[in-house]
């Protein structure tokens, strides 16, 4: 395999909105995020994948682009950018932007001019149907709730979203989008930047010609991914669009890629892929239901095992995959992954080294390094993110009272990852000197980074280690080329791996609150202490041992070096 410069980073999503607060407005900016450069340096991040900070009207939090060339006023100037990235680079780190060329916001140039003239040349950068009284040109339900189809104002046409009615779907069958979409992207890899986060990129190729499917739900509509998984030849357009752009600048690209087909991989993120790597998902969308999130299935430390060890496998050395615990569209990965009474400092690492010592480009999401927990929503009202207006209306009517729906929403929310970075403990937990745009977590002043840096346990520092253990030149080659190889795969509640390359490191981690033994497996090189192995990381001061076996703590973690 080709080694590649962003094989062996480590990455960390930045949510502009809600990271650092430069100016006292509430919202946090890219002039807040050249503030906490050195926080990220120190804690040895390299890749920094920005949420949206283009022109935007926000009605999805930036996902919804109005204009590809320039920068929110909110989220600062072209110059901020500019500074961005000429800052990052002093620093050897990259910066990713968010490539969202599914849609385009409802108020961006091109769509207010196909509703001037929709039979013109921006009217063919949308899908556009003739308006038919009786119903819809299909049946889909968009991702945010109700008919893909909206009214296309001024004109007696209907316009295709897949997301929300402020984000009208691109019409990539057409060249002259394309070609638009392949310019923006080289006109920003030519300003400096590293690659890019691909949103939603999986959309982009519609099952043609547009029929009704089965409905799936009382309302009568179908999901449109019922659609989406009949589409053929997406492959043309991700061809396309990576030798027209990401190659020629040896570009990062990482895509936002749901339900890809085993058989696919190798040319979505084989050697020469469509990208350079893709999201596993395959743990944030176990016990999903088609009836919406109050209908999913929590998910227990045997399925997490379960999920990462079989996204491995299909995966191997086919190409890098990009983990992660959480990120901005998902609850927060301690709350979702460990029982709530158990989420403490110790089963927070244990969760981070499991995750992070995966084959594949670990990516941290911002507070994901502080065990950032999910908020406590006393109301719906304090909920901005239109996914989870939608769901909590799918949960009402499904029968739950409005006190169901909302703990069901408040689990699932997307905005439990967006509440304001808890950086201090002053007020505001120290994001803003305004009033913040969503409220911070009360938590904030026992979870924030100011402390958690002072302390050498916390699960900040905790992070830093394993960050500075990818990066030390002994190991890095194993942690980063290394296969992987799950170990005692049947035992409950114990998840434990080899990574195997020129060393063999053997990661185990005590998935439960009650101890458990464990007895190594024999290995020649006796080291110095009498044991067969060094210990790498450990989230204990010490280890507990007796004969040939390890006593593991509740949610303990080790990684040994054999
Ligand atoms: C992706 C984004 C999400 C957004 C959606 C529509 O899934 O991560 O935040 O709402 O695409 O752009
Ligand atoms: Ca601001």
């Amino acid at each position: 395999m080709t080694k590649k410069w962003w094989h062996d980073k480590v990455a960390y999503q930045i949510y502009p909105k809600s990271f650092y607060d430069s100016n006292g407005d509430g919202i946090g900016d890219i002039p807040g995020i050249i503030q906490k450069l050195d926080y990220l340096q120190d804690l040895g991040v390299d890749i920094l994948w920005l949420s949206p900070c283009y022109c935007s009207p926000l009605a999805d939090q930036g996902y919804d682009i109005s204009d590809y060339y320039n920068i929110d006023p909110r989220f600062g100037t072209m110059e901020d950018m500019d500074r961005l990235i000429a800052e990052a680079k002093k620093r050897n780190m990259y910066i990713l932007m968010d490539l969202v060329v599914n849609h385009c916001s409802d108020e961006h140039e091109w769509f207010q001019k196909a509703c001037e003239d929709p039979d013109g040349k921006y009217g063919r950068f949308f899908y556009l149907k003739e308006k038919n009284a009786e119903k819809p040109p299909t049946n889909w339900r968009s991702y945010f709730g109700g008919s893909v189809w909206e009214d296309l104002p001024g004109t007696n046409r209907q316009y295709l979203h897949v997301f929300h009615k402020k984000q009208p779907d691109l019409n990539w069958e057409n060249p002259e989008l394309r070609e638009e979409i392949f310019r923006n992207i080289n006109w920003w890899l030519e300003k400096g930047l590293a690659g890019f986060r691909i949103d939603a990129i999986i959309n982009i190729k519609k099952a043609l010609p547009f029929r009704d499917y089965a409905p799936d739900r009382e309302d009568g509509l179908c999901s449109v991914g019922t659609m989406l998984k009949e589409a053929r030849g997406i492959g043309e357009f991700l061809g396309e669009m990576r030798d027209r752009t990401f190659r020629k600048y040896d570009a990062f690209s990482v895509g936002e890629v749901f339900n890809e087909k085993p058989e696919e991989l190798p040319d979505f993120i084989g050697e020469h892929g469509y990208f350079s790597s893709m999201f596993d998902f395959n743990e944030a969308i176990f016990g999903q239901s088609e009836k919406g999130w109050y209908d999913s299935r929590p998910i227990t430390p045997d399925d997490y095992k379960h999920c990462c060890f079989i996204a491995q496998a299909k995966t191997g050395s086919i190409g890098f995959l990009s983990n992660i615990i959480e990120n901005h569209d998902e609850p927060r990965g301690v709350s979702r992954y460990i029982p709530e009474e158990d989420c403490c400092t110790e089963s927070k690492t244990m969760l981070a080294a499991l995750n992070f010592m995966l084959r594949g480009i670990p990516f941290l999401y911002q507070g994901q390094e502080l065990g950032m927990e999910n908020m406590s929503f006393s109301s719906i009202e304090e909920i901005d993110d239109i996914s989870s207006q939608d769901e909590y209306q799918v949960a009402l009517q499904a029968g739950l009272t409005p006190k169901e729906a909302l703990r069901v929403v408040s689990k699932y929310s997307r905005d439990n990852a967006r509440t304001p970075m808890q950086w201090s403990d002053k007020p505001h937990a120290g994001f803003t000197t305004g009033t913040p745009w969503l409220k911070v977590n009360p938590n904030y002043v026992s979870i924030n980074a100011a402390s958690q840096q002072r302390d050498p346990d916390s699960v900040w520092n905790f992070y830093k280690k394993l960050i500075a253990l990818r990066k030390n030149p002994l190991y890095k080659e194993t942690i980063v080329y290394g296969t992987l190889e799950p170990v005692w795969e049947e035992r409950h509640n114990l998840m434990a791996y080899y990574r195997k390359g020129d060393r063999t490191l053997l990661i185990i981690g005590n998935y439960q609150r009650e101890e458990q033994s464990v007895v190594l497996p024999k290995n020649a090189n006796q080291t110095e202490s009498g044991h067969s192995y060094n210990i790498l990381l450990n989230n204990y001061p010490d280890i507990h041992i007796e004969d040939d076996s390890i006593h593991l703590y509740g949610y303990q973690v080790l990684i040994l070096e054999l």
